[in-house]
């Protein structure tokens, strides 16, 4: 039976296999999705497992999105730019590397009601500089007004240094600092207000005296459903929106891929992610 696999240490909390095997089961396709508990050091042995002519590729997650990418014969532009891969696909022995959180993310933000190409200028605040933040950098890039602020500010200054060319010049604040009252996006990337062991899920990104009045919050989390962060902002009457639409979609994209369908039932995803989630 033709396999795709997720890497991803622990391996347990993921929602890919539900959402996988209930879209292979609707397009009819007698693959299985399973997920691969692999240990950092382990990786190498694990990528080099993908070329195998029964497993037709994976998806990464975890901590392996980054350290996967010299593992790999060739990576997609974004895939590059962004310093991360979450899909690999097993091309005959060749395996090669997609970031598709960042297509994940623009449906989130078409879902949101935001097409960045015709908003030139798009005031947007990123919180957080890790991969989530590259690829909603990525997928803003050239268009938006971007700022970034982080805990770790070289991060963030990293982060803008990587996407100068692509992007024009992004502006670096300090964490804590109040956006701009104009700023019309606000993307959480951290993991601030996640259900997470040993962690208050009651903390925000950004205190709700600051909200913007006329932003639209966009929270990458998605377990719980409604952080403090999109609580605060619904509170102001703002839209907000979870993470669940850009997990469901950069699923779908992964599956296309893989597949080559350009039916990819999303829907069936979104439904089996949302059961999972109680
Ligand atoms: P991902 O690939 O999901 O973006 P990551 O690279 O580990 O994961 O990045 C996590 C992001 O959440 C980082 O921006 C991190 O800030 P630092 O760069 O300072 O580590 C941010 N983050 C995590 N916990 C945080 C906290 N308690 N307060 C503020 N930011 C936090």
């Amino acid at each position: 039976m033709p396999e795709l696999r997720l890497l991803a240490w622990p391996a347990g909390h993921s929602l890919s296999p539900v959402m996988h095997n209930a879209a292979l089961a609707e397009l009819g396709l007698p693959w299985e999705y399973r997920a691969v508990a692999v240990p950092p050091a382990e990786l190498p042995e694990a990528v080099e497992a993908l070329r195998a002519p029964g497993v037709r590729g994976a998806n990464v997650t975890v901590p392996h999105k980054e350290a996967v990418l010299p593992l790999l014969d060739s990576v997609s532009d974004a895939a590059r730019l962004c310093g991360a891969v979450n899909t690999i696909s097993n091309r005959d022995g060749h395996l090669h590397g997609d970031n598709t959180d960042v297509h994940g993310f623009l449906a989130l933000l078409q879902a949101a009601g935001i097409e960045p190409a015709g908003r030139p200028g798009l005031k947007t605040v990123i919180l957080g500089a890790g991969g989530a933040a590259r690829a909603a950098v990525y997928a803003l890039a050239g268009t938006a007004a971007i700022t970034i602020m982080n805990r770790t500010r070289s991060r963030a200054e990293e982060l803008a240094a990587a996407f100068e060319t692509a992007a024009g010049p992004l502006t670096v604040a300090e964490a804590g600092t109040p956006p701009d009252p104009e700023t019309e996006l606000i993307v959480n990337t951290t993991s601030v207000g996640m259900e997470l062991a040993g962690v208050d899920p009651d903390e925000s990104p950004l205190p709700a005296r600051v909200l913007p009045p006329g932003a639209t919050v966009i929270d990458m989390v998605y377990r719980p459903a409604v952080t403090r962060l999109l609580r605060d902002a619904a509170a102001r009457g703002l839209p907000a929106y979870n993470g669940l639409e850009m997990l469901v979609m950069q699923g779908a994209e992964a599956l296309r891929i893989w597949t080559g369908r350009q039916d990819v039932p999303a829907a069936a995803m979104r439904g089996a992610a949302l059961a999972a989630l109680g």
